[in-house]
């Protein structure tokens, strides 16, 4: 697959979901590349360098190939977080894991989504788990046995980033990962429930976590309480 191609489209309960294929190694982002890119997007590349650039490049060319399947015409913005400004009435989330760029794209009619890519490279890093998990997750955990514990940290870790980039637009400040109890229901589908640590508004989130070739997807929902 050549760099800054697209390598998959697939629908997922919460939305589009396309996969950029973006390079490994340091690389220059050609010109025809950029010019793919809205006016907008194009000068927010171009001030960034390196990895970062063909990182953005390749998610904002995910959201451009998901927005023209969905008929969204429309620019992807940055926000004062760094967070993606989707087109009034639609909501986008962005991940990068070399070499796969995505963007998730969905009508923000149902609520806002994120998107985290996570895996890959096999490593396993336990040294995170007290950070992500609360207190009750590690004791979940730790009752698993040893081979299964990492697959299960780095589950709860990709969807609480997942979960991160759903809520912030509800919440507009940094969300720490003790924020959030997720509890795995079997198929891949979590319980989410919010445990905000400052006043913040009722939300019903929702979460999963399924196979991407050899990454690990985890998408997530947030919508007001009723
Ligand atoms: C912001 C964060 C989630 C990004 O995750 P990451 O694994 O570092 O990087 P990813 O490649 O998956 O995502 C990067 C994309 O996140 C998006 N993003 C950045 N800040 C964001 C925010 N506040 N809200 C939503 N999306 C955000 C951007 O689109 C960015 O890509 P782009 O710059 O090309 O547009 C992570 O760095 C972070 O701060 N995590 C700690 C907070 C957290 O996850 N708490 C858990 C609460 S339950």
């Amino acid at each position: 697959m050549a760099n800054f191609e697209v390598a998959f489209e697939r629908r997922l309960p919460v939305g589009l979901l396309v996969g950029v294929h973006i390079p490994s190694e340091r690389d220059e982002v050609p010109a025809d590349v950029l010019a793919q890119l809205a006016p907008e997007e194009r000068a927010a590349a171009l001030e960034l360098e390196g990895f970062r650039r063909t990182d953005f490049v390749g998610g904002r060319l995910a959201f451009r190939r998901a927005a023209g399947s969905l008929g969204l015409d429309g620019v992807l913005g940055v926000g004062a977080r760094g967070e993606p400004v989707a087109p009034p009435g639609w909501t986008v989330s962005v991940s990068h894991k070399r070499p796969l760029a995505v963007a998730l794209v969905a009508a923000a009619a149902d609520g806002s989504i994120g998107v985290d890519v996570e895996g890959g490279d096999g490593r396993a890093r336990m040294s995170i788990a007290e950070r992500v998990l609360r207190p009750e997750e590690l004791d979940v955990v730790q009752r698993l046995t040893e081979p299964e514990q990492w697959p299960a940290v780095q589950r709860t870790f990709a969807l609480k980033e997942a979960i991160y980039k759903a809520v912030h637009p509800y919440v507009r400040r940094y969300v720490g990962f003790h924020e959030a109890r997720v509890q795995p229901l079997g198929d891949g589908r979590f319980e989410v429930e919010m445990c905000w640590a400052e006043a913040s508004p009722a939300l019903l989130v929702e979460g999963a976590i399924e196979p991407l070739g050899e990454f690990l997807l985890a998408w997530a929902r947030a919508r007001p309480a009723r």
